[in-house]
């Protein structure tokens, strides 16, 4: 396996590079939940084809009050992963050759980047488009995977990708949960004891409220069961349009319900997918 540190040798690693060429963007402290996406990167590309992962704490998706200067970094242990799981290369830039002195554009999807995160987190997902466009030129894949677990995040990239014609296939892949069905997550390292316990409460109270057949009820339902159980209420909890992420009153066709809840300090966020309903006759 390949470590590209530099915009150069990105450059002369991809001229060679066998396609299809696969892209599995991340921020590094690498877990099971990146691993699913390096197998199912590594399985798409075949035995001749290139798997890159890219490892960057991209410093513009993070707000004033976020926590880039305490992001877990865990960088060796983040490349035996990146090895054990098959990968060709890991490109792992400096912030100065992403962003170098007098860099002054922006990539900004205008409204599904509104609602959910967007709205609790200004300037986001302009951050992540933007790094994202920036990873796309740089690697040019033949196809990039990102994982459900950040629903908003996939459909905005999905988006961009469509709008500015990058000609680069966008595959999700399913959220990867722990034993007790907590979606992984590098913040999750930052939870303690006790609240690790209550953040369990999180996962199962969407899988309840999902059960419910009524938008107004699954939306009460999610907010009540999240606050009891993680003693701690949503920052939102949202009933969308799987595809325009719009809010829904009716179930009557693919639906997303998604919130997103701060427990201690530690910003959680999940989904779960949901069919239409059919009145029953
Ligand atoms: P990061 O949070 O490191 O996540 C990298 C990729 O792993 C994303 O596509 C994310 O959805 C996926 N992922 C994380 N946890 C997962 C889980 N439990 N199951 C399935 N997939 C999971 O998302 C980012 O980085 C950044 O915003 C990035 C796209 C790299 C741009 O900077």
């Amino acid at each position: 396996m390949r470590t590209l540190g530099t915009l150069a040798d990105a450059a002369a690693f991809r001229s060679t590079a066998h396609s299809p060429v696969i892209l599995v963007p991340t921020m590094g402290a690498l877990h099971a939940g990146h691993a699913a996406l390096i197998d199912a990167a590594r399985a798409r590309a075949g035995r001749n084809g290139t798997v890159i992962v890219s490892i960057f704490v991209n410093p513009t998706q993070f707000g004033a009050n976020e926590d880039l200067a305490k992001y877990p970094r865990t960088f060796e242990a983040d490349l035996e992963l990146c090895a054990a799981h098959g990968a060709d290369a890991v490109f792992a830039p400096a912030a100065e050759e992403i962003y170098p002195a007098g860099d002054s554009t922006f990539v900004e999807e205008t409204t599904l980047s509104c609602g959910l995160c967007g709205a609790q987190r200004p300037g986001h997902f302009r951050g992540v488009c933007t790094v994202v466009a920036k990873l796309f030129n740089i690697l040019r894949p033949d196809a990039a995977i990102f994982g459900e677990k950040d629903y908003q995040q996939l459909a905005v990239i999905r988006r961009m990708t469509r709008d500015l014609f990058l000609g680069i296939e966008i595959i999700g892949h399913p959220t990867v949960r722990e034993s007790d069905g907590l979606a992984m997550s590098s913040r999750n390292r930052y939870l303690s004891a006790d609240e690790r316990k209550r953040a369990a409460a999180f996962p199962s109270a969407l899988s309840a409220a999902a059960r419910e057949n009524e938008p107004g009820q699954i939306i009460a339902m999610a907010t009540a069961l999240i606050t009891a159980g993680t003693d701690s209420p949503p920052e939102y909890v949202a009933l969308v349009d799987a595809e325009t992420l719009e809010p829904l009153s009716a179930l009557d066709r693919p639906a997303v319900l998604a919130a997103a809840v701060k427990i201690g300090e530690t910003r959680l966020i999940d989904n779960v997918r949901l069919a239409p309903r059919h009145a029953k006759v």
